[in-house]
Order: structure tokens, then sequence, then C-alpha cells
């Protein structure tokens, strides 16, 4: 049962560009994470960059703000239980190397840019990412 906790979802370019989309989405599906409105857009780099604005003073934010807006992405939201937290456990660390086996960014991500996905990092952040993309 869904206790309604609400994460956003990335699927970055490099993982949309190599069709994993479907893949990720089933990881989320049997870990209980419901999948309840998804989109594809291309972000321009001023709409990635007001995204990742929380990351405007480290020293990686203009080349973060030009991969996000470097192809097409998927953004979602996910329901249930624990949503964030276990959105980001799926996810795994953010560098893939050091990323646990099984995870998304173990099983898919490339480099620490280029690392499949991003998760909310908190029920707070969630809510201003969603309605950042969903209007609600
Ligand atoms: P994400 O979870 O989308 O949040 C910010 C992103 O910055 C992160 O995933 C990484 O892809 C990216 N990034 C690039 N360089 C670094 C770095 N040195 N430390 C942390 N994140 C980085």
């Amino acid at each position: 049962m869904s206790n309604g906790e609400r994460t956003l979802s990335i699927i970055k370019p490099d993982a949309v560009e190599r069709n994993l989309s479907e893949k990720i989405k089933s990881i989320f599906l049997k870990n209980n994470l419901l999948v309840l409105d998804t989109k594809k857009l291309h972000l321009s780099k001023d709409e990635a960059a007001e995204f990742y604005k929380v990351h405007q003073s480290k020293p990686f934010y203009d080349q973060l703000c030009n991969y996000l807006s470097s192809g097409p992405i998927e953004v979602m939201i996910l329901e249930g239980e624990n949503a964030v937290l276990k959105n980001r456990e799926l996810m795994g660390a953010t560098d893939p190397k050091n990323a646990k086996d099984g995870t998304i960014r173990k099983l898919y991500g490339v480099s620490i840019d280029k690392n499949s996905v991003h998760g909310s990092d908190s029920v707070d952040n969630a809510k201003i990412e969603i309605n950042f993309f969903f209007n609600k």
C-alpha cells in the first residue's frame, strides 16, 4: 500500500539515448514505486540551470546544465512508501563506480555526469521538483 509519498525521477539523456527508459521504469514498479505521471522533454540550458540552481555554486554546475540540456529526458512522478529514500537506494551512489551491484547507476551509469538518473533528495525538494515539471 502506498502512503502517498512522492518523488521526482529523471531519466537523463545518456539513458534515454540508449532506450533504457522501460528497463528503468520496470525497476521502479518491481520495487512498489508507482509511475503516476511521465513526460518526455528536451530542456533548454536556462531551464536546466533553473532546475539545478541548488548546485549553482559548485564547480561542475555549468557542465551539469549543459549535460541535462544536451538531449531528451524523461521525467516522472513516483509514488509509494518512503518513495524519496527508496528511489535513492534504487539509483545507487552518484558516481556509478561507487554504486552497489544491482542499482540503476551500477547497471547503466557511464560516469558521474552520465549517471542515467536523477532523484529528489528530500520530501521538500521532491515537491519543488514535481512542481517544476508538472505544475502540481
Ligand atoms: P544528480 O543526482 O542529478 O544531481 C546533481 C548532479 O551533478 C549529479 O547527479 C551528478 O550527475 C552531477 N555531478 C557532476 N559532477 C559532480 C561531482 N563532482 N559531484 C557530485 N555530482 C556531480
